[in-house]
């Protein structure tokens, strides 16, 4: 028998994007992690890590969305959850405050006082409770020439806000002392981002979501180079059939993901996949496909060569859920963030490359074996700077 939590929630995730696909799959999580815990705690790699932030069930959610629409609406269009799954939980998805985003066409200054009055409010409803932005948003284009805002006044007056909309939420967030996962492929990193983040020592943790098919490819990838094995090439094929697929299918919007995908299989190995054909043999396609809704399949065919050159092959098939995998990676970070910047960690954080496609800031742990150690060696730092009692 199961025991609803009744703990005050201790951990406050202010979702961007929240009534898409993952957001939704998130907030019903979180619904469910009152009501029926287990349905969702073993799913959770922190679940036993951060005492010190409270019971795991402890959480609450508020968040942005552009969409008007009722919550169980976009449960129901998104098609991720059986209806019999998420109705049980209808009442706690109800409460949970979603704000209307700001308009692409307001200066990105209105945007962020906007939003940060939201986070206000959201901060005063629940104070005992750490807050941290998640980024939902969809893929989207990167600003061009990121190095030439050199401060975050001049980011904010000059870039267009109709662009990145994603940066009103991660400046808002920063500005008052609010960690940051960017679960998005988008770029919010920029140089301006990352040095007031580092100034106010308010934590970065992204980019892009590491939760399928790119997951087996670094422990596949680190399998491989650990065993000498030569990787002649590899052909990724993903179908999907959810918004996001269907946002993908724009190539200005892809690119970003394209290439987070596509760039760490040289990093693994220490070689350029394809080296010996001149051009490129790791090749990563993503096609919209309708009936797979949120179901996305994702295929590989690795050629490897053994010793003598023999070349050898591999089949990967993965049919996978999307949102069912990325929302408990999304409460993860969410917990990471805030034990990291309880213990003082600021700016962005490669250790966490365990959890991303393309990790920011430096030497970011490539193979799964080194991404799993940084990742305890974290846990033992933040051990280490927090007593008992949560505090530094
Ligand atoms: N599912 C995965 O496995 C996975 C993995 C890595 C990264 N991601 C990324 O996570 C993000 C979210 O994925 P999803 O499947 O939930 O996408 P989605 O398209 O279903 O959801 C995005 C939501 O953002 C809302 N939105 C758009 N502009 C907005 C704005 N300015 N302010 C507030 N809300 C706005 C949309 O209305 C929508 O509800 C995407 O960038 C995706 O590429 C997903």
């Amino acid at each position: 028998m199961e025991t609803p939590s009744e703990a005050p929630p201790e951990l406050l995730m202010l979702v961007a994007g929240a009534k898409g696909a993952i957001g939704t799959t998130l907030a019903t999580a979180v619904a469910a992690l009152q009501e029926r815990p287990q349905l969702v705690l073993s799913g959770l790699t922190t679940a036993g890590r951060f005492s010190f932030l409270g019971d795991c069930t402890a959480v609450a959610m508020a968040g942005w969305d552009r969409t008007g629409e009722a919550i169980d609406a976009a449960i129901l269009r998104h098609g991720v959850l059986p209806e019999g799954v998420w109705r049980s939980f209808e009442t706690g998805l109800r409460e949970i405050p979603i704000f209307q985003a700001p308009h692409a066409s307001q200066p990105m200054a209105d945007q962020i006082r906007q939003l940060q009055a939201d986070m206000q409010q959201c901060r005063g409803r629940y104070p005992q409770a750490r807050p941290v932005l998640i980024n939902l948003l969809p893929a989207a284009c990167n600003l061009a020439d990121p190095h030439r805002y050199e401060t975050v006044d001049q980011l904010v007056a000059e870039a267009d806000q109709g662009i990145l909309p994603d940066l009103a939420y991660v400046l808002a967030a920063v500005d008052l002392g609010i960690p940051v996962v960017n679960f998005s492929p988008n770029t919010v990193e920029l140089p301006a981002v990352c040095r007031l983040a580092a100034d106010k020592r308010v934590l970065l943790a992204g980019r892009d979501g590491k939760t399928g098919q790119t997951y087996f490819k670094v422990v596949l990838a680190s399998a491989l180079k650990a065993r000498g094995l030569y990787v002649d090439g590899w052909y990724s094929l993903n179908i999907l059939g959810n918004a996001d697929g269907l946002n993908l299918m724009n190539p200005d919007n892809a690119c970003g993901k394209l290439s987070n995908k596509t760039n760490l299989l040289d990093d693994i190995l220490g070689y350029p996949v394809g080296e010996r054909y001149g051009r490129s043999a790791h090749k990563v396609h993503i096609d919209y496909y309708p009936p797979r809704g949120d179901a996305k399949e994702a295929w590989d065919v690795i050629d490897i060569t053994g010793i003598f050159g023999l070349p050898m092959s591999l089949r990967l098939n993965l049919q996978g859920r999307d949102s069912i995998l990325a929302a408990p990676m999304a409460l993860d970070l969410a917990r990471w963030a805030v034990a990291l910047q309880s213990a003082g960690f600021g700016g962005p954080v490669a250790d966490l490359g365990f959890y991303f496609k393309k990790p920011v800031g430096e030497k970011a742990p490539l193979t799964f074996e080194e991404q799993l150690t940084a990742l305890e060696n974290l846990e033992a730092q933040i051990s280490a700077r927090i007593g008992e009692s949560g505090k530094i």
